[in-house]
């Protein structure tokens, strides 16, 4: 997600330099190009050689070091930035550039550079609070600098409240935010996401394998690109992502209802969630007893209302995207559904295949479009299948606006 990107990551020094070195690694991870600036204050922490290790990179440390090659290193690193991510960002260091100072090389890259300012800011609470810090924040927040919410927990210190630096994953989310472009603002997008458990008896209940995996990771990238987005999901483990209005269910009646209270003025519907086809024709108001002689039980089930078919025929504006989980006769099936069910394409994955469908974290798909357009992918992380159907939803839409 963010090849080609070119990230100077600024280390202060503050207990929170180790959750940095999973910063970087985890920035390298989506492929980033990190370069890592240390203030001397930071090398007491953690020493350059975990950085250089984690980010395949040179650490930048002094600002007066002998040159090896003729390379104004401030200049050159303020030059290739597209972005500056400072974490964690000390009250002093945070203090300094509100304040015009570049007395070291992290400083002066700041001032030099034109690209976007981000700061983790990480610190004691009373710190955090203090009015020449809160003055220091909203200053370069008005400039346009950008920070990513602390959190409020036990700190370092042993006092409790507000000034812990943002878990790694929740940067680097915000990292991809600030690169993903912005072509989804004023769009409205219902996205469903996980199983649907339909009841038996007080106990027990009807599910399938669903994570919300693959609606989450849809539900982030939307958000991601400006869109306002509304998250029905059946039962997951899952945090919904920051920004999402999320609508929680137990079963296809209930995902059905709420899809119908959102679908006249949404601009996308995106059916990732693996609705329950059948439920129970009767809840048992107690729970099923084993019986002595009871070998066998029988449960009669009946339909379940077809979201997507139900809402396809109603369909004006909206593009509909469907999925199709299949274990045999991938294409034609989900050729099937996507006329059955309107949608403008659906996204066929074969959940038999290692990697693909249920529960991982990756998918392996092809999409079918109602103009007959076949597209197969390999193995890719669901974030990026996310920005391809987000990519193929724009085009339709940038279609249709001609
Ligand atoms: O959640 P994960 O663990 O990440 O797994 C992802 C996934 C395998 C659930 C996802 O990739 C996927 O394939 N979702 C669709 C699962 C499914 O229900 O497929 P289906 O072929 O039974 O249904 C076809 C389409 O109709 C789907 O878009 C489904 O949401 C929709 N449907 C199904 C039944 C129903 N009663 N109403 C519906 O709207």
């Amino acid at each position: 997600m963010l090849k080609g990107k070119n990230i100077i990551l600024g280390v202060t020094g503050g207990i929170a330099v180790y959750k940095a070195a999973d910063l970087v690694s985890k920035l390298v991870k989506q492929h980033a190009n990190v370069e890592v600036i240390m203030t001397e204050a930071a090398t007491e922490f953690v020493t350059p050689l975990t950085f250089q290790t984690m980010s395949q990179n040179k650490v930048h440390t002094e600002m007066f070091g002998l040159i090896s090659h003729f390379d104004v290193e401030h200049i050159s690193l303020a030059q290739k930035a597209d972005l500056i991510l400072i974490a964690p960002a000390t009250a002093n260091t945070i203090g300094k550039i509100a304040n015009g100072l570049a007395d070291s090389l992290l400083t002066t890259v700041v001032m030099a550079s034109k690209a976007k300012i981000v700061y983790a800011p990480a610190m004691n609470t009373n710190m955090y609070n203090n009015q020449i810090f809160q003055e220091n924040m909203n200053k370069l927040k008005a400039l346009g600098h950008d920070f990513i919410k602390t959190g409020v927990g036990r700190l370092a210190c042993g006092d409790f409240g507000e000034g812990k630096m943002a878990e790694p994953s929740e940067i680097v989310d915000y990292v991809i935010s600030s690169f993903s472009k912005k072509d989804f603002i004023n769009k409205k997008v219902v996205i469903t996401a996980g199983p649907t458990i339909e009841a038996i008896d007080p106990v027990r209940y009807i599910t399938n394998h669903s994570s919300g995996k693959m609606g989450y990771s849809l539900a982030k990238e939307a958000k991601n690109r400006g869109a306002d987005v509304i998250l029905i999901s059946g039962p997951t483990n899952l945090e919904p992502p920051d920004g999402v209005e999320i609508i929680k269910i137990n079963t296809t009646e209930e995902m059905f209802e709420a899809v119908g209270k959102h679908f006249e003025d949404c601009d996308v519907l995106i059916k990732s969630a693996a609705p329950s086809d059948y439920k129970p024709l009767s809840v048992s108001p107690n729970k099923i007893k084993k019986g002595n002689n009871k070998e066998e039980l029988e449960i009669k089930l009946i339909r379940n209302p077809d979201i997507a078919q139900y809402y396809g025929k109603y369909k004006n504006k909206q593009i509909m995207v469907g999925f199709a989980a299949e274990t045999d006769n991938l294409l034609q099936y989900a050729n099937e559904k996507l006329k059955s069910k309107n949608f403008d394409f659906i996204v066929a994955n074969d959940v038999t295949e290692p990697g693909a469908g249920f529960k991982y974290d990756t998918n392996i798909a092809t999409f079918i479009d109602n103009k007959g357009n076949i597209d197969k992918y390999p193995l890719m992380e669901k974030s990026l299948l996310s920005t391809l159907i987000l990519d193929k939803i724009y085009d339709i839409i940038d279609m249709k606006a001609r």
